[in-house]
């Protein structure tokens, strides 16, 4: 398994993941709105895609410079359902990391309340809660904000 730099050709692969895959589902991401989002990171050259064998099997897709004012913002990010708990989204995270932190001191990224999952695996790496914003995507359903600092030299 392999990251590297998301492009053109990995479009098709992140919206095959994305629009198939909860909590983007249950949210309304429709194939249109997943592709969107996927042809904005990958335009803007902020995503990277993990490998297997020449096969995308998952993505993360973020800003640098023009999400929050304080730092960089975690987009989306997904593994195939088969590649879970083998490290993927972890390594996937690690690379987005590196290439926010070297130019800004925070981590940003919003989480569904209902994703108690993604929850944990961003709290085991990290992440601490600091806000929420109420009926956010879904009626009745917060949007989590966390945020990861740049670790004290
Ligand atoms: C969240 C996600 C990206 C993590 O990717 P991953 O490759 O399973 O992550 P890793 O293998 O590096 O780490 C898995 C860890 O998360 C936990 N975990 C969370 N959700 C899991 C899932 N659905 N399957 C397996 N492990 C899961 C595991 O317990 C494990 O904990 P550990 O590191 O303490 O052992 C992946 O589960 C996913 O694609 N989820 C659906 C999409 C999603 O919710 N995205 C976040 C939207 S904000």
């Amino acid at each position: 398994m392999r990251i590297r730099a998301a492009g053109e050709r990995d479009l098709e692969d992140i919206c095959r993941i994305m629009c198939s895959t909860e909590p983007f589902t249950s949210l309304g991401y429709t194939r249109d709105r997943c592709c969107e989002a996927a042809i904005a990171a990958v335009e803007e050259g902020w995503g990277f895609v993990a490998e297997d064998g020449g096969r995308v099997v998952g993505f993360v897709l973020f800003r640098v410079f023009d999400g929050f004012p304080l730092g960089g913002y975690i987009r989306a990010i997904a593994v195939d359902r088969e590649y879970r708990g083998k490290g993927v989204g972890s390594s996937l995270m690690e690379a987005a990391e590196r290439a926010i932190l070297k130019y800004r001191g925070n981590v940003f990224l919003l989480v569904s309340s209902f994703n108690e999952a993604a929850i944990r695996f961003y709290e085991a790496r990290g992440y601490v809660k600091i806000g929420e914003v109420e009926d956010a995507l879904a009626r009745g359903e917060a949007e989590i904000i966390m945020r990861k600092r740049r670790p004290a030299h």
